[in-house]
């Protein structure tokens, strides 16, 4: 079978009859070539009708359906918390991920290789005590966004039918926010993640039932030890990063597909 469009007649002999500019040419020719080959033409069609259809399915914003002039509202700084929070995560994200570059657990099976390891990034590593506060800053700051998000969707109305389930995720999104920063503030191993580890430990083994279970699956047993660390490790950087981005695109998504709520 062929993979040939069948509309695919000597588009080199076209061009070379239209009066075009070199850039033209070459963006046309370029075009032509990703077509023929990956369909491309079709695919962003196709995009489009989708984009189109879903929106006239969605609910009307409030100026629209009432035709207001005045869409101040819309401008007003706290409903541009949600986005903040998603600025603060991608800048998080970059800065974490250069972490990554200089900082591991340990080495020996000793914790306090971790806490070497701050202490170069802080003395000995070109622009790292910055690199580390940005990291720092973004998280904190990130926390702050969301909880204030969480403010103006509660005090804006904006949780009620249709977009409860999009308050339910949130909850989920916060808390993962606040374990997400949890296990990278242990990564030190200084003694301020210490004793908020030790803090962590006691606090889940007074869980009711699973208490036990949780301690040992999330601080690898009852007290900190090597195990612990890794376990903070392995999720601040592999688990939660997939999760919390996964979660926030749907969140996104969802207010993509609602329309914002206006205030009641
Ligand atoms: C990782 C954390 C979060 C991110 C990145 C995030 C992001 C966003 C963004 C970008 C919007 C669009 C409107 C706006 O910016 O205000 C939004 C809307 C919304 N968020 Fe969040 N959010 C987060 C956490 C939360 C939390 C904790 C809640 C509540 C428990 C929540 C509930 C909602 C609801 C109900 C809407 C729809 C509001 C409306 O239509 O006006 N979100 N979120």
């Amino acid at each position: 079978m062929s993979l040939q469009r069948p509309d695919d007649t000597d588009h080199r002999e076209w061009l070379r009859e239209k009066r075009l500019t070199p850039v033209e040419r070459g963006y046309l020719l370029v075009l032509v070539y990703l077509d023929r080959r990956l369909r491309i033409v079709d695919y962003v069609e196709l995009l489009e009708t989708l984009y189109y259809r879903v929106n006239m399915q969605m609910p009307k914003s409030h100026t629209e359906q009432y035709n207001l002039d005045n869409k101040f509202w819309y401008w007003y700084p706290l409903y541009a918390l949600g986005s903040f929070s998603v600025i603060a995560y991608l800048v998080a994200a970059v800065s974490g991920a250069l972490l990554g570059f200089y900082y591991a657990p340990a080495t020996t099976g000793d914790p306090s290789a971790a806490y070497n390891q701050i202490v170069f990034i802080m003395t000995d590593l070109n622009l790292g005590s910055m690199l580390r506060s940005v990291h720092r800053w973004a998280a904190q700051v990130m926390v702050a966004a969301v909880f204030l998000h969480m403010l103006r969707v509660y005090f804006t109305g904006a949780y009620k039918e249709p977009r409860e389930l999009n308050w339910i995720l949130g909850i989920v999104l916060i808390s993962l926010v606040l374990w997400f920063g949890y296990t990278g503030y242990l990564l030190p191993w200084d003694q301020l993640a210490f004793w908020a580890g030790q803090i962590g430990v006691e606090l889940f083994l007074s869980v009711p039932l699973i208490g036990e279970w949780l301690a040992q699956l999330l601080f690898g047993g009852f007290s900190l030890s090597q195990a612990t660390l890794l376990r903070m490790y392995i999720m601040h950087v592999f688990i939660m990063p997939f999760v919390t981005t996964t979660l926030i695109a749907i969140h996104v998504g969802i207010v993509w597909m609602q329309g914002i709520a206006e205030p009641h």
